[in-house]
């Protein structure tokens, strides 16, 4: 076992924050193999019980737990800052050319690293992350992730048409390739898989309805895709799916919504979609940066709120701008913000970093497991300095309560903060 002393950052269940100024952490192995936390609160309550555990004790930093992205593409970390009018342009002129590079095994095994280092040097401990269309780029990307012990959901793209040569799949076959790949690495150590069709538009129905089949037979498999993110892709899915009731309603008609399906972005919603969000389980990933870079528009927090269906933070890299969850929940309160649209809210601090911990977990089904600190969740954690650059150390040192802190943290933070990473209890390596 081994203890931490330092101010410690967890969530009740009702998503609230609950911080201990000097708090301890104690890490011990579970029962399957993996570390856990043990006991977690304040310092002078717990540590009379543990007298014999070595204790680390770490002044003046953060203890937090790991954040979650729960929607990044691993094939695009070289297309971040990519400019274009709009996402379907973006995508023709500047994703698919680079996705097709990973055909090549030799190509995609080198990025896999980057992309997860890059993931941990900014404080992001779990994703859910695209691969690409070619079944090797999710090796690539699982195996890297197996030696380093992450918890990792990835899939294999789906994309039998309106895609060009080189990412474009063969229907059979790619269904084929899907479920070997869950048979590969669903639940191998820390590894999930999701069926990963690109957008309604670029699946024909054969390959919904397989993926929806598929969904069916392994209900403990995540789903991913895009949904509603932009006028002229909403526009094109209705021409396409004429008989649906909306865009969102296409993929209730394969079967694909359900608990442990996850949707970017959920942007040009009404009320029945979001209903259909609530009522099926399925969860939003919410992608600030992404939809302010490609001028996509704004999601809308308060129909989720009052509607009522599950959401959390992702990058969404590379239509997102950057891998640092700091960047990201800034550009969510400036999204919640707007006001013009749509109802204008101010997100707290703590719901902003709900959104990218407790609250991604429980959009992932996966509450109680990463994203908090509570007893029994693994051991992914970070451990933050919030003095890790001078206008940082000033303002923390005004900040008159938690709210201030960590709204300090949210406008001036990024990876400079991040000090260190714990992977399953273990400082994370970069090998
Ligand atoms: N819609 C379909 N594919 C993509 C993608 O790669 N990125 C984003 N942001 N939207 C998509
Ligand atoms: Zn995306």
């Amino acid at each position: 076992m081994k203890a931490y002393r330092a101010a410690l950052l967890r969530f009740a269940d009702d998503g609230s924050a609950l911080y201990e100024e000097d708090g301890l952490l104690l890490i011990g192995p579970g029962t399957d193999g993996t570390r856990r936390v043990r006991a977690a609160g304040a310092w002078s309550a717990l540590s009379p019980n543990y007298p014999g555990v070595s204790v680390e004790h770490l002044p003046g930093r953060l203890l937090a737990p790991g954040f979650i992205d729960l929607h990044v593409h691993f094939p695009q970390t070289d297309v971040i800052g990519s400019p274009a009018d709009g996402l379907l342009p973006w995508l023709e002129n500047y994703t698919f050319p680079h996705e097709a590079r990973f055909a090549d095994p030799a190509y995609a095994g080198p990025v896999a690293k980057v992309f997860l280092d890059e993931l941990l040097r900014n404080g992001v401990t779990t994703p859910l992350t695209f691969a690409t269309s070619h079944p090797a780029s999710v090796d690539a990307l699982m195996a890297q992730a197996q030696s380093r012990g992450l918890r990792l959901i990835a899939g294999k793209v789906l994309q039998d048409r309106h895609s060009p040569d080189g990412v474009r799949d063969e229907t059979e076959r790619s269904l084929a390739d899907t479920e070997a790949l869950i048979r590969r690495w669903h639940g191998q150590g820390r590894l999930g898989y999701a069926i990963t069709p690109r957008f309604a538009p670029s699946c024909t129905e054969a390959q919904l309805r397989g993926a929806g089949e598929l969904a069916a037979k392994y209900p403990d498999v995540w789903i991913q895709s895009h949904v509603a993110e932009n006028r002229d892709e909403v526009r094109w899915a209705r021409e396409l799916f004429p008989h649906a009731r909306s865009y969102l309603a296409v993929y209730e008609g394969f079967g694909l919504m359900r608990e442990r399906a996850v949707y970017a972005h959920c942007i040009h919603f009404d009320d029945d979609d979001r209903a259909l969000m609530r009522d099926t389980g399925a969860a939003a990933a919410v992608s600030p940066t992404s939809n302010l870079f490609l001028g996509s528009g704004f999601f809308d927090y308060d129909g989720a709120q009052r509607v009522g269906f599950r959401y959390g933070l992702a990058s969404d890299v590379g239509g997102g701008t950057s891998f640092s969850p700091f960047h990201t929940m800034l550009a969510a309160y400036y999204v919640g913000r707007e006001g013009q649209t749509k109802p204008g809210v101010s997100l707290s601090p703590q719901n902003l970093w709900w959104q990218h911990t407790a609250g991604a977990a429980q959009a992932l089904g996966l509450e109680g497991v990463i994203g908090n600190l509570q007893p029994g969740c693994e051991a992914d954690f970070l451990v933050l300095n919030p003095q890790a650059t001078p206008l940082l150390a000033r303002k923390v040192a005004n900040a008159r309560n938690l709210d201030e802190l960590l709204f300090s943290l949210i406008v001036l933070g990024d990876d400079r903060l991040v000090e260190r990473v714990y992977v399953d209890g273990m400082p994370a390596d970069d090998s």
